[in-house]
């Protein structure tokens, strides 16, 4: 039994409304109740779920909020144990991954170190050319084709093949890394919103691909490449261990594409439902920039971010004792009137955003630079490419809670 299935309190009807999977088409009303009824809603678990935006960004740069979370993940068909810094292990196998987004300082600041040179907006520039000529590869199949489903024709290879190309993944090894993307995203959902087999899929997936870096990592410290895995084996003449190189390129995996991918498919939901601000992307597109940090504020692809109190605390005036389990909902806050102006409404004019879309303080994405290139050129190309885009047919969401995102977007680009 989840705690949805219990006799209904009125923070109940809030949570079962706040989990319901008919919420994911639009959930933004019942994060404006959850601001203005119960800010700090206790979720199932007993998790503290946060919505109002100065309450998150309380939570976000304060170094008395960090990651504690040891937890054991006991399914059937394997024991993985997650301990006190993320690390999971499989006792079968005893092959481990763990991940830097989920370690404080100091381990976090030195894993970051390694791989961050290859984020800064300069190093990302260099990409420009490559994510053109994949969005035109793609766009080549599917202008003046009749109804295709954009997720996936465009929004979905286009960052996909980026990533790959990235951690220096040859195509003929891709074929096993959507299903272990979706499951590892699809894991990043609350354990108790999951199934045992969702649970299960995630743990298996994580550890088939940690199986695959492995092997990579080892063909590239004897053979290095300009490649991420190989920048990762030779960081420091070695420094990383192998569980870390690993982890660290499931991560990339999984946030370099899945959200990346939601962002481009909710931005072309978003334009397909607003003509209007459509036209003013084919009327000025100097716009462009602009309008993605207004998607990413509108409609937010990474929803949560989880933290504990690290000793006894406050945001606010609510006292927070420690081992308090914090669950940030940053599309909330993207839409606190607090902080933006009509927050419902699409706005591709609307300057100096804050949005917390990136989150903010210590683990602010690493890939902002990046996902807002692909996804300024994925919009630039498919405006430039055609004279009208049209809805084909009603957008299906996928069932994810944490990474917010569509399963289909029937679309005619004409
Ligand atoms: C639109 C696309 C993206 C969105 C919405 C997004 C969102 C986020 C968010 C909200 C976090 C913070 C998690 C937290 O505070 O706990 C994060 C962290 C991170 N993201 Fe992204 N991300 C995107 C694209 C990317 C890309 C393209 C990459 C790399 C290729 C990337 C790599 C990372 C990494 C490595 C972290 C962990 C940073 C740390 O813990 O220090 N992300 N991302």
């Amino acid at each position: 039994m989840t705690g949805l299935e219990k006799a209904p309190t009125p923070g109940d009807e809030l949570g079962a409304a706040l989990f319901d999977p008919t919420s994911r088409v639009d959930p933004y009303p019942v994060f404006h109740r959850l601001r203005e009824e119960a800010p700090f809603f206790r979720g199932p678990d007993g998790t503290w779920i946060l919505s109002r935006y100065a309450d998150i960004s309380t939570v976000l740069t304060g170094p008395r909020f960090g990651y504690r979370e040891p937890r054991a993940l006991r399914t059937r068909a394997l024991l993985v144990e997650q301990d006190r810094d993320g690390l999971l292990t499989d006792r079968d196998s005893g092959l481990s991954v763990s991940s830097f987004m989920t370690q404080n300082p100091p381990q976090h600041t030195r894993l970051r170190r390694f791989v961050a040179s290859a984020f800064t907006g300069r190093a990302v520039a260099r990409l420009r050319r490559r994510i053109v000529e994949h969005a035109d590869a793609l766009l080549d199949d599917i202008v003046a084709a009749g109804p295709v489903d954009l997720v996936e024709t465009f929004a979905y290879p286009l960052p996909f093949r980026i990533i790959c190309e990235l951690l220096g993944v040859p195509p003929e090894d891709r074929a096993p890394f959507p299903e272990w993307s979706h499951a590892i995203a699809l894991g990043m959902d609350p354990d108790f919103l999951l199934s045992q087999e969702e649970v299960a899929r995630r743990a298996r997936a994580m550890l088939d691909a940690a199986a695959y870096f492995h092997e990579l990592a080892k063909l590239r410290r004897r053979h290095p490449r300009e490649d991420l895995v190989s920048t990762l084996v030779h960081a420091e003449g070695g420094a990383l261990s192998s569980a870390e190189v690993s982890s660290t390129c499931i991560m990339f995996l999984v946030a370099g594409h899945e959200s990346t991918a939601s962002l481009i498919a909710l931005a072309s939901h978003a334009l397909l439902a607003h003509p209007g601000q459509l036209d003013l992307l084919y009327s000025d597109p100097s716009l462009t920039a602009n309008a993605v940090e207004e998607f990413l504020r509108y409609d937010t692809p990474g929803q949560t971010v989880v933290r504990t109190a690290l000793t006894d605390t406050t945001i606010g005036e609510e006292p927070v004792p420690a081992g308090t389990k914090l669950m940030s909902l940053l599309g909330a806050a993207n839409r606190d009137p607090e902080v933006f102006p009509d927050p419902d409404r699409l706005d591709l004019t609307r300057g100096g955003s804050r949005h917390l879309g990136f989150s903010q303080g210590t683990h602010f994405c690493l890939g902002a630079a990046l996902a807002r290139l692909e996804t300024t050129v994925a919009v630039r190309r498919l405006i430039d490419r055609t004279r009208t885009l049209e809805p084909a047919g009603p957008a299906r969401w996928r069932g994810n809670f944490s990474l917010r995102g569509l399963a289909k977007l029937p679309t005619v680009l004409a």
